[in-house]
This record gives C-alpha cells, sequence and structure tokens, in this order.
C-alpha cells in the first residue's frame, strides 16, 4: 500500500506540546510518511519542547521576530510555506488549535489543493475579540479543514452548528492529556534554586501565567495589582509565574510584582518542570488556553482570568471558573480558595473531562480510515 504524506505544521509553545505525541505516533505508522515543518513563530519556547520530545523538524522557516505583528507572521508564513509545500506534496497537513501559523498553514495548503486535517477543532467562546485572534483563527481553519479532530463532544456539536459534515469529525479527547502523562512523575526533581527552595508541603503555592493578546493594557495591570494584594497580605502564600518572553509582558510584569517577595519571576519553564509545577500547586490563576485542560486532569483548582472559555467542559465538572479581569473580583476568588477548605476540595476532586491519554491513537486511525474508505477526503 502507498503510504499516506502528512505533514505536520506548528510553531508556538501549546502547538509543540500538543502536537509533539501525534508526531511521534504519527512517525510510528508504517502506513504513513510524516514529515514536521515548523515556523517557529516562537523560538526558544518552541526549541524547549522539541528538544524534550527529541523531535528533529524537517523543515524551519524561523520566523520570530521581536515586536512582529500578526500581519507580519501571516505573511511570512505564507510565503514560507509555499516553497515546502510545492516541494514536498503532502497527502494531507496537519495544523493545531488556533494560532496565526495554523490558521497561515490551512490556508497555505488550501492554496495548493492540499487536504487539511484540524487537530483541536471545535472549539468557541462566541466572541471573535476573545480570545482574540484565536477564535477567528479557528473559524477559519474549521472552513478550510477537510477533516477535524474534535477533542470533546461539544467541540463536535459546535462544528456541526457550522454545518461540517459528521462524517468528517472524529472525537478524539485533547492531545495535551498524551503529553501532560508522559511528563508528570510524583517524585519529580526540579532543577535550579528557587523552584526547590519553595516548601510545597506547607505553603499555599500559586501557579500563574498571564499573555493573552486581549489581556494586554489595562486587564493585565490589574490582574498584576490584585496579584501584588493577594501575595503582600498572606506569607502562606508563595507565587510562581513563569513570565511569557513578551518584552512587553516582562516589562509589566517587573513594575507590577517585581519587588514582592513571595513573587517569584521567573523565565518560561520546560515543559516537564512546569507540568510538575503544576501537579505540586495549591491552585492555579492564568489565561491560558491549554492549561484549562492540564489542571482538571491533575485535580488542581484553576481561576481564569477572562470573560469568556472555549472550554466550558471544564466549567462544567466544576474544576474550572471563569473570574474575568477585574482585580477585586481576582482578589475575592483566590482569597476564597486559600481559606475555604470545602470550596478547594469541591473543585480539586472534579473530573477530567479532556481525555484518556489516547488522543494521538485516534486521529492516526481516522486519518488512514478516511484514506482507506475514500480516494478523496
Ligand atoms: C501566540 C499565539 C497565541 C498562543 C500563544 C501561546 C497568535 C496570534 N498568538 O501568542 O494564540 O496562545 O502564542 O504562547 O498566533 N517571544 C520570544 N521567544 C519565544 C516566544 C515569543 O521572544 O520563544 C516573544 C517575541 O518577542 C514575539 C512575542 O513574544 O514576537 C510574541 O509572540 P507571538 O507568537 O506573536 O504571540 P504570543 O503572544 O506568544
Ligand atoms: N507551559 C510551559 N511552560 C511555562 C508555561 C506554560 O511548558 O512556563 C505549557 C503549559 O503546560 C501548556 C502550554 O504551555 O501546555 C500553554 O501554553 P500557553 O499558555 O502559552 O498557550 P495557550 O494554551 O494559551 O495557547
Amino acid at each position: 500500500m502507498k503510504q499516506l504524506k502528512v505533514m505536520t505544521i506548528f510553531g508556538t509553545r501549546p502547538e509543540a506540546i500538543k502536537m509533539a505525541p501525534l508526531v511521534k505516533a504519527l512517525e510510528a505508522e508504517p502506513r504513513i510518511q510524516s514529515t514536521l515543518c515548523v515556523t517557529a513563530q516562537h523560538r526558544e519556547m518552541l526549541d524547549m519542547v522539541l528538544e524534550l520530545f527529541d523531535i528533529t523538524p524537517d523543515y524551519d522557516l524561523n520566523v520570530m521576530a521581536h515586536g512582529q505583528t500578526i500581519s507580519d507572521i501571516t505573511v511570512k508564513v505564507l510565503k514560507g510555506l509555499e516553497a515546502v509545500l510545492e516541494k514536498e506534496k503532502p497527502d494531507i497537513v496537519l495544523v493545531h488549535g488556533d494560532t496565526s501559523t495554523t490558521f497561515v498553514g490551512a490556508l497555505a495548503a488550501f492554496y495548493q489543493k492540499i487536504k487539511v486535517g484540524h487537530v483541536e477543532a471545535g472549539l468557541r467562546s462566541g466572541n471573535i475579540y476573545s480570545p482574540y485572534p484565536e477564535e477567528m483563527n479557528r473559524k477559519l481553519t474549521g472552513t478550510l479543514a477537510n477533516l477535524h479532530f474534535a477533542p470533546t463532544q461539544g467541540n463536535f456539536d459546535n462544528l456541526i452548528k457550522d454545518g461540517i459534515n459528521p462524517d468528517k469529525i472524529v472525537i478524539t479527547g485533547n492531545t495535551v492529556i498524551d503529553a501532560l502523562l508522559q511528563v508528570v512523575k510524583e517524585d519529580y526533581v526540579f532543577q535550579g534554586k528557587t523552584l526547590n527552595q519553595i516548601d510545597y508541603a506547607h505553603k499555599k503555592v500559586i501557579v500563574v501565567t498571564c499573555h493573552r493578546r486581549e489581556n494586554w493594557g489595562e486587564p493585565m495591570e490589574n490582574i498584576f495589582q490584585a496579584i501584588r494584594e493577594v501575595a503582600q497580605g498572606n506569607e502562606m502564600v508563595e507565587v510562581v509565574f513563569p513570565v511569557h518572553l513578551n518584552p512587553k509582558i516582562q516589562q509589566l510584569a517587573q513594575e507590577f510584582l517585581g519587588d514582592v517577595s513571595n513573587v517569584h519571576l521567573i523565565e518560561p519553564l520546560d515543559y516537564e518542570p512546569f507540568a510538575n509545577l503544576l501537579n505540586r500547586a495549591y491552585l492555579i490563576l492564568t489565561d491560558s488556553g491549554g492549561i484549562q485542560e492540564e489542571a482538571p486532569a491533575l485535580g488542581k483548582p484553576i481561576l481564569v482570568m477572562r470573560t469568556e472559555t472555549e472550554r466550558p467542559e471544564a466549567v462544567a465538572a466544576g474544576t474550572v471558573k471563569v473570574i474575568g479581569v477585574k482585580k477585586e473580583r481576582i482578589i475575592a476568588e483566590v482569597k476564597a480558595l486559600l481559606s475555604s477548605e470545602k470550596a478547594y476540595e469541591t473543585i480539586a476532586n472534579a473530573v477530567n473531562p479532556y481525555g484518556d491519554g489516547k488522543a494521538c491513537g485516534r486521529i492516526v486511525e481516522g486519518l488512514l480510515n478516511a484514506y482507506s474508505k475514500a480516494s478523496e477526503i
């Protein structure tokens, strides 16, 4: 049988984490010829993941530049992929989620009439400006895609509402659980001083991440003020905040939190220490997408600093609470979890709705099935 030529395309940290186990699964499947093109929309944060999972891309567009706009990324990725796709001529490209790399990867493939498989398809917040530009990126990618790998039944339902043929959708679970289960270990030992010195058994460790574009400016200032007030008023708390490498965020975090003794502003962590830090945390305060899927799997309460979420499953399960970006509300919600054991236990014991760690196998099977059923998908 002729091998199916599959090209995976990604460029940022979360895509890399969620696609790494899939790349491994594609490489292990004899009926598939797998190639990988990274756009390197992120550089250091991408390379950390590639190194951890021991993945060497076949193509690297190296597009990251400081201070570049979404348009800059779009133009560079579209042009860079043109030549790669012309040379490789894959049967199908796989893109993930909702970044600029995702949408432009799908568009570049469409321009050459190459099929598109969308991994982590069907997430919707219902507001095209939040998360921005991700909600639009995933809607546009859904329109361009020929096969949709939806993590949950809710994601499947969203695609049906958009008019997608149900035969082209496979419900898989989220690949992030596949990645997470590979790296979290109860006896994990952190490298370096900061994380080793923290007394996880006796202190309440709050892990913070914050990077969303719609939170840039005033919302992020509110968030950082709130964290400052929570930390300064409570010596039982240690805040660990691996700060995104975007210079705007680095600068603001230093300005608002740099002088608070129980707030540790550190560089982004490799995925392995970060996932293990989540596993030791008391609670997580974030505007991240992926962390909303990881925290429930680890039984950790998570407060989401956004006005809405495209991950309602974890909210329904009771493990994620969307708390907005107003200072007073953030302070009140964190304090409630710090002081009420009952509130904490209810959230921490909720179930993980994002899968069993076998999503990648289902995606590979879905791809092979689609191609065995028809010459055209
Ligand atoms: C991007 C995605 C967002 C995703 C996020 C995950 C878009 C429009 N945004 O946002 O959907 O949630 O990644 O983190 O696709 N930088 C570095 N080194 C790195 C990574 C970033 O220095 O390894 C700095 C650079 O100055 C870069 C800036 O961060 O220009 C912003 O990166 P960019 O990819 O444009 O946006 P993110 O905010 O990371
Ligand atoms: N993450 C990491 N190191 C860090 C912070 C986050 O490895 O210092 C991981 C995290 O576990 C999750 C992913 O990065 O898997 C989330 O990425 P991010 O929040 O940047 O993007 P989003 O999910 O919001 O698109």
